[in-house]
């Protein structure tokens, strides 16, 4: 490798805090470990994100796609200041989140994507990224756009969040909301779950292994009778 070129191509980055892991007991009783991933464990991940970009559905295709790409690419260091989260109940993968910093003021929403649905896992995923902006990162403010009807019903609905006249998202440069610190604090004892710390056995169990469905399970599970994996 040309370590000169390379220093070149990868975007300088800010020094991030990382998001402290938690549990969210979830209204199935099931666990659900919250942590950031480290970049080694993009490829075990991405696992279970390529299945999604093929299935037309809820826009899962759009999103999984371009949440494959931000992964690689933060993974090899092509893409600034970023972060990932996951959501694993016993082990198992049941969503991701990403976002990045584009100032140290402003957050940028990038994607969220439930694996497993019907426990609101990706509500849960969500409200853990703008913590995660809000409470430790220390921003002002987080920038977020929807690309599904269940996205904007979850996010621009539930959180009253601010529409910004004239601003791009860089998601496609579609319209852009905003959480503030204000709004974010309001809605955070109905919307932001879990606690902390994580107890030291899930977590461990958690960092130990992401379990992967398999691609019939995931497909079963997006396309198929509600809460399939849950009866
Ligand atoms: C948006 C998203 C993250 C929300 O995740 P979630 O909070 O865990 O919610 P679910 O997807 O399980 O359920 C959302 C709705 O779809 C319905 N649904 C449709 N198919 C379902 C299925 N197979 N299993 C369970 N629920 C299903 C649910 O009834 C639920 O209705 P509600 O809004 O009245 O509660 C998730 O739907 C997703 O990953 N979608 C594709 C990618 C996407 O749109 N991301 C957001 C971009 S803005």
């Amino acid at each position: 490798m040309d370590l000169e070129l390379e220093k070149m191509l990868r975007p300088p980055e800010y020094d991030m805090p990382l998001y402290p892991p938690k549990v969210i007991t979830l209204a199935t009783g099931g666990q659900m470990v919250v942590r950031p991933i480290e970049r080694d464990e993009v490829p075990i991940v991405l696992k279970a994100v390529k299945p999604t970009m093929k299935i037309d559905r809820d826009f899962y295709d759009v999103v999984g796609s371009r949440l494959y790409s931000e992964l690689l690419s933060w993974q090899k260091y092509r893409c600034r200041n970023a972060y990932a989260l996951i959501g694993q109940v016993d082990g198992i993968l049941v969503g991701c989140v990403n976002g990045r910093m584009l100032s140290k003021k402003v957050g940028i929403s990038l994607h969220t994507l439930a694996i497993e649905r019907g426990i609101r896992a990706g509500a849960h995923l969500f409200a853990a990224k703008m913590e995660h902006h809000i409470e430790f990162l220390g921003q002002k403010e987080v920038w977020i756009t929807a690309e599904s009807p269940i996205g904007f019903r979850r996010w621009m609905i539930e959180y009253e969040l601010i529409k910004q006249e004239g601003v791009q998202h860089e998601l496609g440069g579609a319209e852009s909301f905003k959480l503030s610190r204000e709004l974010y604090f309001k809605h955070k004892p109905r919307l932001v779950a879990g606690l902390r710390p994580c107890p030291p056995d899930l977590l461990e169990k958690a960092r130990k292994e992401i379990i992967i469905a398999d691609e019939d399970m995931i497909n079963k599970q997006i396309c198929g009778a509600k809460g399939a994996w849950n009866k």
